[in-house]
This record gives structure tokens, C-alpha cells and sequence, in this order.
């Protein structure tokens, strides 16, 4: 295709996706099917993975749960087959070794099947300020946080394209949108009503929907998409100095750490 065509195409495409996310903000979009999918929750022991693993159970899919933790796996195999759904296995599986996900990977492909969602959940907090924190813990966040995305995304992605069928799902942070000292579960911003504590009810529920929507980004809270186009057109200093009279550069100081694992 010569240069014009293709920048015709392009500016087509562009005003009909425009167009079409105009829609979208009017008419919601329909809520795909998960019933019978295999989804696969890393960090599934607590927290979101555990809301996010009863969720997808509940609508039907085959939930395969991982975690370090080995009592708060049973915990929430316990919370979805109390629900009623009885397709949930659990596995072990250090998220920090690539080796540990590949093996823990095929055990999966050979028990239970081809994931055809996995949702990249699981995560750790250092919640030291970045010259406090020890190398090993560093590498260890690295490892988690990061890594563990490429490796499982390499272990179920193959399937998933042969197939023509899946969804890789990445849970991150939007304390990473600007920088914030420390990393932490306690908020104590000075702008309590701008930037709230979400709910793990809510978010869980906000995630499903996302992927049941395709959604590409979803942001929690809304507040963030306003960060990311504030961020782009104002100097770092402005930015930096907005984020700090609000709070957001020291909202996780009060952290603590879980008190107790679940
Ligand atoms: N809770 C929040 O305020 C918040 C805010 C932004 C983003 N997030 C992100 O959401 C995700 C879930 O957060 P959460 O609050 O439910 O956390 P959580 O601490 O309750 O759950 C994380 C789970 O990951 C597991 N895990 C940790 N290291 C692991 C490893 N090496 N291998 C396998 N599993 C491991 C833990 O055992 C735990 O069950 C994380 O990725 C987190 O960064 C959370």
C-alpha cells in the first residue's frame, strides 16, 4: 500500500475507533461469557485473588488458584466451593522462580487443561523508602511483580494463540502512574475524598467486568486517568509539586505490613 493510502487508513481508522469509544461511554458494552473458561488467578491465597478467583467461579469458569501461601489457598478453595462451584484446583507455585512457574505450568496444562484467562494478580510491598530497602527484597519485588508476567505469559500464551482464544490480565498499581515513597495498604493522604480507599469488593468486581468487557486499561480509582493526562502535558516539576500538595507522594508512610497472613 502506498504512503496516501496507508495514512488514509489510518486517519479512518482512527475517527471510527473515536468514534466507536464515544459509544461505548453511552452504551455499555456486552459482558462476555466465562462459563467454561479456565481461569488462572496468580497471588489467589488473599486479597483480590481470592475475590477475583470466587467471582470468575461463580460465573461458571474453572478456577485454578496459585499462591506461596499455602493456607490461605485453602481458604479461598474453601470460600468457592461454599459457593457452590466444584471446578477449583490449587497449586503451589512461587511466583518469584521462573523455573517454579514453568514446572507448576505444565502440571496445570496436564491436569486441567489450557488456561484460556490468566489474571497476574499476585504481588509483594516492600514498604521501605528506596535506599532502606534490601537489595534481595528489591530483586524479589522485581521477580513478582514483574518477571513472573513474562514467564507465565510464555507458559500460557502459546495455547492461547494456537487457539485463537484468551485473555492475559495484568494487575498493577496506580501508585506507579506517579511515584510514591514507600509502598503501602494504609492510606493517609491529606485528600481523603479525592483519592479514596477502594473497596476490594468493588475493584474485584470492577476487574470481571473489565475483562468480561475486553477492556484494555481499566483504572482504579477513576482519578487516575486524569493523573496519566495530567502527566503528559504538564512539566515534571508542576507535577511533581501537584502530587505532593495532595498527598500522593507520601500516601503509603503509615505502612505497616499485613499483620497476618490470610
Ligand atoms: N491492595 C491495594 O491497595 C492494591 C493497590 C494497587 C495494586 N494492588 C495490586 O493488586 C494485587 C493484589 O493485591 P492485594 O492487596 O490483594 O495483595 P495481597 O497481599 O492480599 O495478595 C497478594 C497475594 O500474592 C501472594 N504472593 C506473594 N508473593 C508470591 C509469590 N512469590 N508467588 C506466589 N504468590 C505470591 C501472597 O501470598 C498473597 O496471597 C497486587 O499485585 C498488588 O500490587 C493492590
Amino acid at each position: 500500500m502506498n504512503f496516501f493510502l496507508e495514512t488514509l487508513k489510518v486517519i479512518g481508522l482512527s475517527f471510527y475507533y473515536f468514534l466507536e469509544s464515544l459509544v461505548f461511554l453511552i452504551v455499555p458494552k456486552r459482558k462476555k461469557n466465562v462459563s467454561g473458561e479456565i481461569v488462572l488467578v496468580t497471588g489467589a491465597g488473599s486479597g483480590i485473588g481470592r475475590l477475583l478467583s470466587l467471582k470468575f467461579a461463580s460465573l461458571g469458569a474453572t478456577v485454578v488458584l496459585w499462591d506461596i501461601n499455602q493456607e490461605g489457598l485453602k481458604e479461598t478453595s474453601r470460600l468457592v466451593k461454599q459457593n457452590g462451584a466444584v471446578r477449583v484446583h490449587c497449586y503451589i507455585c512461587d511466583c518469584s522462580k521462573r523455573e517454579d512457574i514453568y514446572r507448576v505450568a505444565d502440571q496445570v496444562k496436564k491436569e486441567v487443561g489450557d488456561v484460556t484467562i490468566l489474571v497476574n494478580n499476585a504481588g509483594v510491598v516492600t514498604g521501605k523508602t528506596f535506599l532502606d530497602a534490601p537489595d534481595p527484597l528489591v530483586e524479589k519485588t522485581m521477580e513478582v511483580n514483574i518477571m513472573a508476567h513474562f514467564w507465565t505469559y510464555k507458559a500460557f500464551l502459546p495455547a492461547m494463540i494456537a487457539s485463537n482464544h484468551g485473555h492475559l490480565v495484568s494487575i498493577a498499581s496506580s501508585a506507579g502512574l506517579v511515584g510514591v515513597n514507600r509502598l503501602s495498604d494504609v492510606f493517609s493522604s491529606r485528600w481523603p475524598n479525592l483519592l479514596p480507599l477502594l473497596d476490594p469488593e468493588y475493584v474485584a468486581e470492577k476487574i470481571v467486568t473489565a475483562i468480561r468487557q475486553d477492556q484494555v486499561i481499566l483504572v482504579l480509582p477513576r482519578f487516575g486517568y486524569l493523573v496519566m493526562f495530567l502527566k503528559s502535558i504538564l512539566p515534571v516539576k508542576t507535577a511533581i509539586l501537584l502530587a505532593d500538595y495532595l498527598g500522593i507522594l507520601n500516601l503509603m508512610d503509615n505502612f505497616k505490613g499485613r499483620a497476618k497472613k490470610d
